[in-house]
């Protein structure tokens, strides 16, 4: 088999990638390890920055996320048993974010592929990206029992973080940089209606909560919990309990409860790999960096290396010029630090640490206490939070 970009990965990188490409008439193979089920199966995170969606609208996918998603002009930061509301729209010059699940964005772009007739393989073991440091690059995988081969001009790592295409790199060629955060988050989806129209980000002395949502009558909400706790620990009526322990009160009272269709715990990290570019392979999304989920950024992310990579492959097929390739990984780089960067400030802002004593606690405090009530504070976070320019 032969194609001009062969595409490992078909989580929200891989497809948006691989339906701008389809869209300015590159071919493009996409390849995954798992089946469209187990890919839909996943729940993540679901805040979209005004440039993520404009990317989705050209890959073709947007009309539901514009039908169905929720606007969001503002949120609150809840701490010291009050409100205190982050004006986005009208600290950014009009910015807001959308509030459309991660799953779904997934969903859209995979119809999205189907009905452009672009081919994905599915259930692809052994995936492994080769000759990356030539100009002929081709990709092996397994499948009903034989061995095949793809070559191509280009491979993008689209793969995540425990995939193969970043693992194929020789260490020496590859610089990483980790922070593991001592806590993870216990997050549960239920049927009712959020707690409140906006999201809710709580620094509370029991830990962290965050009340999201996927709709008008499905919420999504997390805690802050311990690195070792057991889900199977963690019945309903333990987790709503928690979660109002850490809410202002007017939000506590006002909180509907239901038993929970889905359940888990995740560990936060920061992870950047340098650089993102080797010879004709591109890491991009979670591939190359991961974010802790506080600042809503992970899907953000992938989408605008997406952006850069797109650019510069089209100006390859079309101008005949590498400048746009030649240029992914430092300009990629210099968004994912600034957005590593927020996302570690916001968790280390709203999160009880393990070591905490009394003189950082102190400092949060006063932090919080500046944030809420400067301008020019509110606006450094407003701007992060609605997406830096691309
Ligand atoms: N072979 C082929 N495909 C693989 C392999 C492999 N060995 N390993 C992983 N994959 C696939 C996964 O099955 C998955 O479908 O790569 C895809 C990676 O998708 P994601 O993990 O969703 O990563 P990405 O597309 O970069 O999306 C980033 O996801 O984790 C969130 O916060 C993150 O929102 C961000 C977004
Ligand atoms: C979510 O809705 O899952 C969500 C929202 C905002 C975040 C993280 C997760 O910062």
């Amino acid at each position: 088999m032969r194609t001009q970009v062969a595409i490992i990965g078909s989580g929200p990188s891989g497809l948006l990638l691989g339906q701008l490409l389809t869209g300015a008439g590159i071919d493009n193979i996409i390849l995954d390890r798992v089946g469209k089920d187990y890919i839909l199966g996943r729940v993540r995170a679901g805040v979209l920055e005004e440039g993520t969606v404009g990317l989705i609208d050209q890959a073709g996918a947007g009309a539901r996320l514009h039908a169905e998603g929720l606007p969001h002009t503002g949120f609150s930061l809840a701490f010291d048993g009050r409100d205190h509301r982050i004006d986005l729209r009208g600290l950014t010059g009009g910015k807001r974010v959308m509030v459309y699940g991660q799953t779904e964005v997934t969903r859209d772009l995979m119809e999205r592929r189907e009905a452009s007739g672009a081919r994905t393989i599915y259930e692809a073991a052994n995936v492994t990206p080769h000759d990356f440091d030539t100009g002929s690059p081709f990709v092996t995988y397994e499948k009903d029992g034989g061995t095949h081969r793809i070559d191509c001009d280009f491979i993008a790592g689209c793969d995540g973080f425990h995939g193969p295409s970043r693992n194929a790199v020789p260490k020496s060629a590859i610089r990483v940089f980790e922070k593991i955060y001592p806590f993870g988050w216990l997050g549960i989806l239920a049927e009712v209606a959020p707690v409140s129209d906006e999201l809710i980000y709580a620094n509370h002395p029991r830990g962290f909560a965050l009340c999201s949502m996927r709709s008008a009558t499905r919420s999504r909400y997390y805690i802050q919990c311990a690195l070792d706790e057991k889900i199977e620990d963690w019945s309903d009526d333990r987790f709503w309990d928690e979660l109002r322990r850490r809410l202002p009160a007017h939000h506590a009272e006002a909180l509907i409860t239901a038993p929970s269709f889905e359940k888990s715990i995740a560990p936060l990290r920061s992870f950047v790999a340098e650089p993102m570019r080797f010879g004709s392979m591109f890491l991009v999304g979670d591939a190359a960096h991961i974010v802790p989920p506080t600042g809503a950024k992970g899907l953000n992310l992938a989408a605008s290396d997406v952006h850069y990579l797109f650019a510069g492959l089209r100006e390859h097929y079309r101008d005949g010029s590498d400048a746009g390739i030649d240029a992914y990984s430092e300009k990629a780089l210099a968004r994912v630090w600034k957005a590593v960067r927020f996302s570690w400030w916001m968790t280390t802002m709203m999160h009880r640490f393990p070591d905490t004593g009394e003189f950082d606690q102190r400092i949060q405090e006063a932090e919080l206490d500046y944030l809420t009530h400067s301008r020019a504070a509110s606006t450094a976070l407003a701007e992060n939070y609605v997406g830096l320019p691309l």
